[in-house]
């Protein structure tokens, strides 16, 4: 029997502003995945939040894209949407952009991220959450945990990773998909990776012939951008990844080292800035300053036989209070540069922003030179 995680999340109102989750959001949401778990519907499940987004963990043997799971998560945005709405909470039901569920959740609104694969001995997952940024925040620290050697050390020094990893790579503008091999085309693959708001990491599968099953992936993110959802900007696509770790991957502070370089990422205030991403426990997972800067939180399961055998809040560590300090400093920096680029995003990316309905206003103003 395979085991399939989940994480799907939506931003169903946030307390205050764009900020956080109020408890009673995830009240709901820990009620109903309950009942769902007794149903024998889900098999484990862990509700927590990133920023303004709910994020709902679950475990399950139904495996990816299946309609009673998808069904079940949008009942608990639903259910927390008509909460939020009650108390007044901003930009309650945000993320939820269709009337009604007709059996895939995907495209929709929410993000998804899930994966199907047969159980190792012991199995290491790690639900990496972000706010106020885009999907491909996640291609930095995806590429560096599965090619980059002096990121990873195992791609060097053990025989079972020696061999490397082959990528998904979706053109989210065209809605093309490709597959790369590292460490082959490394080259190739960053020229596409590098063009983060068109070319995002999907999924990471082994290679063949190596201890693990090909066709059965080891990371995945979530890819979906609500602009060509909505046809309007209402908010950023806060994207979620999980990565499994250990015994033929890349071990547990593999995956993590990445998210030692507070990278820059967009998607801050308005989805129109370029920040750093600070990595946080889930205490400090509330966007405060210009309403971030962009976070990240890192939940590590131990999985076995489809439950959620232990977990730990992998950030919450002094180990990452230096990446912290020095995010402040870059979002200082940024900052100082107000609406000016590359804080701001380039005109291209502001497109599906507000700002468009500035330049319409000026539009008749302006004269032949
Ligand atoms: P309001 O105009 O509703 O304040 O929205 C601004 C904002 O927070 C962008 O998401
Ligand atoms: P969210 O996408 O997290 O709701 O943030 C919207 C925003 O514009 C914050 O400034
Ligand atoms: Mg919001
Ligand atoms: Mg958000």
């Amino acid at each position: 029997m395979k085991t399939t995680f989940s994480i799907i999340k939506a931003d169903v109102g946030g307390t205050p502003g764009h900020s956080t989750v109020d408890q009673r959001l995830m009240d709901v949401a820990n009620e109903k995945l309950k009942e769902a778990k007794e149903s024998g519907l889900i098999k484990d499940f862990f509700v927590t939040h990133c920023g303004d987004d709910l994020e709902l963990i679950m475990t399950h043997d139904k495996g990816e894209d299946n309609e009673e799971i998808h069904a079940l998560a949008w009942d608990v945005f639903t259910a927390a949407t008509e909460v939020a709405k009650e108390l007044g909470f901003y930009g309650a039901g945000q993320d939820l952009l269709k009337d009604a569920f007709s059996g895939n959740i995907r495209g929709m609104g929410p993000g998804i991220a899930e994966m199907e694969f047969t159980e190792r001995k012991s199995e290491p997952v790690v639900a990496f959450l972000m706010d106020k940024t885009e999907p491909g925040a996640f291609n930095l620290p995806i590429y560096r945990i599965f090619a980059d050697p002096f990121n990873t050390a195992g791609l060097v020094i053990d025989p079972n990773l020696h061999h490397g990893f082959v990528f998904e790579v979706w053109d989210i503008k065209e809605h093309k998909k490709v597959l790369m091999e590292t460490p082959e085309e490394m080259y190739d693959l960053l020229a596409l990776i590098g063009a983060k708001s068109r070319f995002v990491i999907k999924r990471v599968f082994p290679k063949e012939g190596g201890k693990l099953p090909a066709n059965e992936p080891v990371a995945v993110v979530s890819t979906e951008k609500l602009f060509q959802i909505a046809g309007e900007y209402i908010g950023k696509d806060d994207p979620v990844a999980a990565v499994r770790a250990q015994s033929g991957l890349p071990a547990l502070g593999e995956v993590l080292e990445p998210f030692a370089f507070p990278h820059l990422v967009s998607g801050w205030m308005r989805g129109s800035h370029n920040g750093p991403i600070m990595p946080v426990g889930i205490k400090d997972a509330k966007c405060t300053r210009f309403d971030g800067p962009p976070r990240v939180v890192a939940i590590g399961f131990q999985v076995k036989n489809g439950m959620l055998t232990g977990h730990a809040d992998l950030f919450d560590d002094p180990a990452f209070d230096y990446t912290r300090r020095r995010a402040m400093e870059i979002a200082d920096y940024m900052r100082r540069h107000g609406p000016f680029e590359p804080h701001r995003l380039p005109m291209e990316d502001m497109e599906y922003t507000t700002l468009p309905k500035v330049m319409d206003k000026l539009k008749e103003r302006f004269e032949e030179v």
